[in-house]
């Protein structure tokens, strides 16, 4: 039973991986990439470095621990960290990469989980009592069968595991790395100084010039000399083409600059994907064909991305008629009778790392082709999937609560919602499009109200209950702003339906209730306005904000907005609100508590 408890809680790490071969560097600028990395996972770190021909493991709760206990003088030329995020269990430094074989020969990082790493231990490593830990199974059973070579134990390693897990490994007097993959991105570039390899290749971009995405199942060594699979040396290397980053740093939060930088990732997006008032996607000739005659249509996301998907579900109707239904990916990983052979699936993910994500995307891809993937990372495995395939360009999102990638999603999906309603025959693609135009400015106009919305923040702390309402397509956004406001502020609260909050929720409405509410894609004003009532009627509080003068409520309305871009702007004052509410907290806006940038568990 322990053993069992043990092993998943190694299965929660997230986690992410970082190593650098080549001319000597001082270990304060290796930490500077783990840092980029941080995202991934804060609740222990891990750096093995060689020197003199010794390898040294250090364990850290925290990278700033890490700065502060090694030396800043001090240079190597082989350095491997890695970060580590937890769900459960415990986050103790035993738990914390490089973890090493009883021996010592073998130190290895890991991302991912092995998901028969108990039966790999009783089959092959009996003698080994101790051992729980898959990521420890990974290290002995290398070391016990390294003698029929390096790359071969790994080989055959990896084809005894399952589940997805990546793996990056150095080896006792060795100046190599050996990496292998099972449906978990790691890259290996290479720039001025040496080479590098990472779960992500936002943390060594300004290192490198160029890169490798490491192939499922293949056991790779790179060394001074190159990257090799057996003896064949790796020649067609990828060159970085553009920066990935492009975003101001002025002030001191990720998060800040991320809820700004939407006026521009908004225009970015209108600048790759729209061009003489059309809209192109670089779909084939057959898929095409597939949207001018498909009859339904399912969004699959978790979390910020299922909440973009519910926006996209009101595009997609609206502007082509196609029934769209919104499916977390575990409704079709757990549904075992059940696949739509004639509808098309749309998956959205910012990482394209969600293991849940891979899951039900490869579950619906065998026997369903009419597949799109949505998502900010050509270099995750998603993105590999062979199936049509929209790129979101939102730059790198550090802070780990999603905000721009969000926006994004609900551009592309208005976008898709234009392009396949031209496809069948629709008129008015130019007029829609030529209103996304306008979105920059709309969201340069919402930001202009920073102040007011952090003067509303501050109000907002002193209630004990938090619930968010709203009616129609707002219920939707607000969907989204609740799960913004528990992941930066640890306040509990929910969302519901507003006219769905007479049927129970009003046992719950008293003083110390707050309806947090939006009135933007709401026909309904006087409905809205009853609803409203009735929390009022209980002694709740309500603070709203609104899209239309008339209604004069309390909180915050913003004037002269087009409603046709509402359902895509109108979530920003909420991530600000959001910002704002945790900042006051003196919550980390951009590391909260229990989140990880990629969830591959
Ligand atoms: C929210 C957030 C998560 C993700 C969810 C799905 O701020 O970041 O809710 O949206 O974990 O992640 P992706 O989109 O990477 O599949």
């Amino acid at each position: 039973m322990i053993l069992y408890v043990k092993i998943i809680m190694e299965n929660v790490d997230m986690c992410g991986i970082v190593g650098y071969l080549g001319k000597k560097v001082n270990i304060s600028r290796f930490i500077d990439l783990l840092s980029n990395i941080e995202y991934r996972g804060y609740d222990s770190c891990g750096i093995l470095f060689q020197r003199n021909n010794t390898l040294t493991l250090k364990k850290y709760n925290n990278l700033l621990q890490m700065r502060n206990n090694i030396k800043s003088n001090i240079k190597s030329d082989l350095i491997l960290g890695h970060v580590r995020w937890a769900t459960n269990g415990d986050s103790s430094l035993k738990y914390a990469h490089p973890i090493q074989s009883i021996n010592k020969k073998v130190s290895v990082v890991h991302n991912g989980i092995v998901t028969n790493a108990d039966e790999l231990r009783n089959k092959y490593l009996s003698n080994y009592k101790h051992i729980e830990l898959d990521t420890e199974i990974i290290a002995n059973y290398i070391e016990k069968n390294m003698y029929m070579g390096k790359e071969k134990a790994i080989e055959q390693l990896i084809g005894k595991i399952e589940g997805s897990s990546a793996i990056c490994l150095s080896f006792e007097n060795d100046k190599s790395f050996y990496c292998a993959t099972k449906d978990c991105s790691l890259i290996v570039g290479k720039g001025d100084k040496g080479f590098y390899v990472s779960s992500d290749i936002c943390s060594i971009k300004n290192q490198i010039t160029a890169y490798q995405k490491l192939e499922n199942d293949k056991v790779y060594k790179l060394s001074s000399s190159g990257l090799f699979v057996g003896d064949q040396k790796i020649k067609n290397w990828i060159f970085l083409s553009y920066d990935r980053h492009n975003l101001a740093k002025k002030y001191k939060d990720n998060l800040i600059n991320e809820i700004k930088y939407q006026a521009t990732s908004s225009s970015k997006i209108l600048s790759i994907y729209v061009c003489n008032n059309d809209v192109t996607f670089n779909f084939s000739d057959e898929f095409n064909s597939v949207l001018k005659s498909v009859p339904r249509i399912y969004i699959v996301g978790s979390g910020s991305s299922f909440n973009a998907g519910l926006i996209g579900k009101y595009f997609i109707e609206k502007y082509t008629g196609i029934m769209c239904l919104n499916m977390f990916c575990s409704e079709i990983l757990y549904n075992e009778y059940y696949v739509d052979k004639d509808g098309a699936y749309i998956f959205i993910s910012q990482s394209g790392e969600t293991l849940d994500i891979l899951n039900s995307c490869q579950k619906i891809l065998r026997s369903n082709k009419k597949v799109i993937i949505i998502t900010n990372n050509e270099f995750s495995a998603l993105y590999n999937y062979d199936c049509s395939k929209i790129l979101l360009f939102a730059g790198d999102e550090i802070s780990v609560a999603s905000t721009k990638t969000y926006t994004s999603s609900t551009i592309i999906l208005f976008l898709l919602a234009v392009y396949i309603s031209k496809l069948r025959g629709g008129k008015d693609a130019c007029k829609y499009i030529n209103k996304l135009k306008r979105l920059p400015n709309e969201i340069r106009k919402i930001l202009s109200k920073m102040q007011e919305i952090k003067k509303i923040a501050n109000r907002i702390i002193k209630f004990e209950k938090i619930i968010f309402s709203g009616d129609c397509l707002d219920a939707s956004v607000l969907r989204e702003a609740d799960l913004k406001f528990k992941e930066l502020t640890y306040i509990n609260s929910h969302s519901i339906l507003l006219d769905e909050i007479k049927h129970g929720e009003l046992a719950v409405i008293d003083e110390k209730t707050l309806v947090i509410s939006l009135f933007a894609n709401n026909l309904y004003k006087n409905k809205f306005e009853s609803g409203l009532n009735l929390i009022k009627a209980r002694n709740g509080s309500v603070i709203a904000f609104s899209f239309n003068t008339e209604f004069n409520i309390d909180g915050l309305c913003f004037d002269d907005f087009d409603s046709d871009l509402l359902p895509i702007v109108s979530i920003i004052p909420f991530q600000l609100l959001s910002y704002f509410v945790a900042k006051k907290l003196n919550n980390n806006v951009d590391r909260p508590r229990n989140l990880a940038k990629c969830i591959t568990v």
